[in-house]
């Protein structure tokens, strides 16, 4: 007995991913021959040293899973097995006008008697010969006509499923919760959008259209050869066993394969996307060969392992087909002895080993499908998983949904302590905090204190671990999650602009809005100032198509879109840390009449932003420290004191004559 692998043996301990594909690619075939590739999923995205989570699905419950999936095309799956069904009955017919020539038209015999008395014209063996032929062309046609029909029909249908799983798997995927969409990457997402739901789609052939062409083949002409000689079936019949068995032996071991290769692209894509979106940091420290080399070590472990699984493959189908020409072989030694001896025809010896092929077709058809499909059955497997996992903050029955008119804007913090997903040490502890609706709030503080992770919950882009969030004294979490977003602003100091004009990014945040309305807020946000000057004003296209737009210029693009928004709810998180003083007094103004009338949590370094506000919260390591006005903090002291006056030092010190 072998002893159970020590805990230290190197392939407990994965090799990092820096090594050598070469090593990697010995470590994965390590487990490929132990059998302790993982078989379920791990959740996506995450890296090979997490725990996975181990869950198995078995080929069984994917298919359901599958099955589940085809519930809308009920009717068309059922004209497409229709289809199949008639199309491989047809196909079974030429050969016994093989038989038919063979015995009567050729050998001389006389027509058995229904067909004699019915067509006496065939008894002259041209015309028998004529009329065999003609039907068998004509029968052949029809199926084609019937077979390419039922294609077709299939993958329509196959290409409506792929487009059905992409769009849940991407509603799902921009539900997820955000910690979870940053794990699993935006090229990661991409891979599995592209190939795991195409993979999905083609399940339509490798789970339906082929297996069931295959068993009413295989019927068909188990019936038609125990009509002719039941012996000889029997030899037949004791091929499929063999097949099935060795069938699951291997199954077990490819799909497990598969996955971890769908899995390792979903990483190469993730890793591809990621350079290209950080292109200015790899070309500004030179790792242009270091990302190269990445992505070709990757590529080549997913090489490795692709050829891998091409001998696993290839091994069985192997087997397989060495069994029909021994088989076949085997039945024409019986058959011709049988023959010789008078038992049955030279035509029915012809007939059946035609029916035997046709009986040997479909086995190897499933055999060069079974691969495609457990391929594409590990894709489907990738597919559940992203769906099973949970949504952020699903709706519940009872959840409001929120009323902009009827919102007054006040937020309170009731003892609110949050940690990060994964994060030990919490971002914020014991938070309390009251705001009444329409006020503004500074928060200020040390960076890393906690600002941006206070209005992240006031955004509800997470909950508190322990406490509630209030809005007009209700919990956050009683709100319909997309209706409270309604009615939040959000400007950040990284401004993402989509591909597009300026007029449709303004807009994003409303979708209906006028032409006149967008150029009102870009008035506001003091952006129609550049606007103007640029080709096509509001048409000009922004981003990877078109012109570029400096730091300050994008984020008066955020303010207006946050104008256009109309929010009771704003957060403004550096909003205005990439204007110049000029820009930024004509912007303080727009932001003010913007802020009027709604509840704002304003996080800026500048003084004269933080000194107006109606309430100053100073975050410290996650907790408030201070609270009060501008005037109450001066006359306290401790660190909003300490901190203006430093602020004060700095800016005189910067004015005063160097020398
Ligand atoms: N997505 C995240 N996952 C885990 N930890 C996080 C995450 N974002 C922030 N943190 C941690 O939470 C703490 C507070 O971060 P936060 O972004 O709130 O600071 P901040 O006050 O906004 O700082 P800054 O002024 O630099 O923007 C930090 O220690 C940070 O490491
Ligand atoms: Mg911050």
């Amino acid at each position: 007995m072998p002893s159970p692998p020590s805990h230290d043996s190197a392939s407990d301990s994965p090799p990092p991913n820096t090594a050598t594909s070469r090593t990697r690619f010995d470590h994965y075939r390590e487990l490929v021959r132990t059998k302790q590739l993982p078989k379920g999923g791990g959740p996506h995205g995450e890296g090979r040293n997490r725990e996975e989570k181990g869950r198995v699905r078995s080929a069984r419950q994917l298919a359901w899973a599958f099955i589940r999936l085809l519930r809308p095309f009920r009717l068309q799956v059922f004209w497409i097995l229709a289809s199949a069904t008639i199309a491989t009955l047809i196909g079974l017919l030429p050969p016994a006008g093989t038989k038919f020539i063979i015995d009567y038209g050729l050998s001389g015999r006389t027509l058995p008697e229904p067909w004699r008395s019915r067509f006496p014209q065939l008894a002259d063996p041209h015309r028998l010969l004529l009329a065999t032929v003609v039907a068998v062309v004509i029968v052949s046609l029809v199926k084609i006509v019937i077979y390419l029909w039922g294609r077709w029909y299939a993958t329509k249908i196959s290409k409506q499923i792929q487009l059905n799983v992409r769009q849940r798997v991407f509603e799902h995927a921009v539900r997820l919760p955000l910690h979870r969409v940053q794990q699993i990457r935006s090229g990661g997402v991409a891979s599995i959008l592209r190939e795991d739901g195409g993979a999905v789609g083609e399940l339509m052939f490798g789970m339906i259209f082929n297996p069931w062409r295959a068993v009413i083949q295989l019927v068909g002409s188990l019936a038609i050869l125990a009509w002719v000689d039941w012996k000889l079936l029997t030899g037949a019949v004791i091929l499929l066993p063999v097949v099935f068995f060795t069938h699951r032996a291997w199954i077990s071991n490819i799909r497990p394969q598969f996955r971890v290769i769908r899995k390792q692209r979903e990483q190469i894509d993730a890793g591809a996307a990621e350079s290209f979106a950080g292109m200015r940091v790899v070309r500004a420290f030179s790792r242009q060969r270091r990302e190269t080399a990445r992505f070709v070590t990757d590529n080549n472990l997913m090489a490795r392992q692709e050829l891998y699984a091409w001998w696993w493959m290839r091994g069985i189908e192997m087997v397989w087909e060495a069994l029909i020409p021994i088989a076949s072989a085997a039945l024409l030694f019986y058959g011709g002895w049988q023959v010789l001896a008078g038992q049955i025809t030279v035509g029915d010896l012809m007939m059946f080993l035609v029916y035997l092929l046709m009986l040997l077709e479909p086995l190897a058809t499933l055999v060069s499908s079974a691969t495609q499909f457990q391929n594409s059955l590990s894709g489907l497997d990738r597919v559940l998983d992203l769906l099973d996992e949970a949504r952020e903050m699903p709706a519940s029955p009872n959840s409001i949904k929120v009323d902009h008119r009827a919102i007054a804007g006040a937020i309170e913090f009731d003892n609110v302590t949050f940690a990060y997903p994964g994060g030990e040490a919490p971002a914020l502890s014991d938070v309390n905090l009251k705001v009444q609706a329409g006020q503004t709030v500074a928060l200020v503080g040390p960076s890393g204190a906690g600002k941006t992770t206070l209005s992240n919950l006031v955004a509800r882009f997470y909950d508190p671990t322990a406490g509630r969030v209030l809005l007009d004294g209700r919990d956050l979490r009683d709100y319909d999650v997309e209706s409270f977003r309604a009615i939040l602003g959000i400007v950040e100091q990284d401004v993402f602009l989509f591909d597009g004009t300026i007029a449709a990014n303004i807009s994003y945040s409303r979708r209906d809005a006028t032409e006149g309305e967008i150029r009102a807020a870009a008035e506001t946000a003091n952006a129609a100032e550049f606007i103007d000057r640029l080709p096509d004003g509001l048409q000009t296209v922004i981003g990877e198509r078109g012109v570029r737009l400096s730091g300050g210029q994008r984020q008066r693009l955020a303010i207006a879109r946050a104008v256009l928004a109309d929010p009771k709810l704003l957060i403004l998180d550096e909003a205005t840390s990439n204007l110049d003083t000029d820009s930024e007094q004509l912007i303080q103004q727009s932001l003010a009449t913007l802020m009027q009338g709604r509840t704002s949590f304003v996080i800026a370094h500048r003084l004269s932003t933080i000194a107006g506000a109606d309430l100053i919260v100073v975050v410290e390591g996650g907790r408030i420290s201070q609270t009060g006005t501008h005037a109450e903090l001066m006359a306290q002291g401790g660190k909003y004191r300490s901190m203006v006056e430093q602020q004060i030092h700095m800016t005189l010190g910067s004015m005063a004559p160097g020398g």
